[in-house]
């Protein structure tokens, strides 16, 4: 399995992926108008020898209190049922964060499984008294830091790109 940024050519293969992975379309539909839009800050593929695309995450950005400071949203991540629990999921994510970082950005936001999401850095968002506009969310958002000092102005709502507010 390779894991690269993924190229234009990977479009379909992705929003096949998502259309099989969440039970509505509103993933694939959410990531297309992000591309659209200009505001996938990156995304990553997990390809097998003959160039399927089965795994996928993407970063957009993201807000605090509607001000920007150079932290993206994790969303969506999706892994094909055929090769689950094989490490993808967790790769993905590895390499995306090491990429980011590479990049300069200052923390990644998620709303996900806490469990999931804290063997690989994140911590609850809580901590930083972050909060997302959606109800019961509190416990699932999650905040992982990637530049030092990243958390010394940030408190208060965290506001995804405008894709997200879409009706599905
Ligand atoms: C979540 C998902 C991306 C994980 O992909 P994966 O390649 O199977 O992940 P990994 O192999 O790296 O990790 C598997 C581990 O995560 C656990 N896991 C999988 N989904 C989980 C979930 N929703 N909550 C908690 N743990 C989960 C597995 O039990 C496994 O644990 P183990 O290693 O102790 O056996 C995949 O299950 C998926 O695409 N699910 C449907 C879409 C989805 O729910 N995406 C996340 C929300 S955006």
């Amino acid at each position: 399995m390779l894991i690269r940024t993924e190229i234009g050519v990977d479009a379909a293969g992705i929003d096949a992926l998502l259309r099989r992975c969440f039970s509505t379309a509103a993933e694939a539909g959410l990531v297309r108008q992000l591309r659209e839009d200009g505001l996938l800050t990156l995304g990553m593929v997990a390809v097998d020898d003959d160039g399927q695309v089965l795994g996928y995450v993407a970063y957009s950005p993201v807000s605090i209190n509607g001000v920007d400071q150079n932290w993206v949203g994790l969303a969506p991540l999706a892994v094909d049922g055929s090769v689950r629990g094989q490490g993808i999921g967790t790769q993905l994510v590895r390499e995306s964060l090491d990429s980011l970082n590479e990049f300069g950005y200052g923390a990644v936001v998620v709303l996900g499984d806490a469990n999931w999401y804290q063997r690989l850095g994140f911590e609850p968002a809580r901590h930083h008294r972050l909060r997302s506009r959606w109800p019961n969310s509190e416990s699932a958002l999650l905040v992982c830091k990637l530049a030092d000092g990243a958390f010394d102005d940030a408190e208060g709502h965290v506001e995804y790109a405008a894709p997200f507010n879409l009706p599905d």
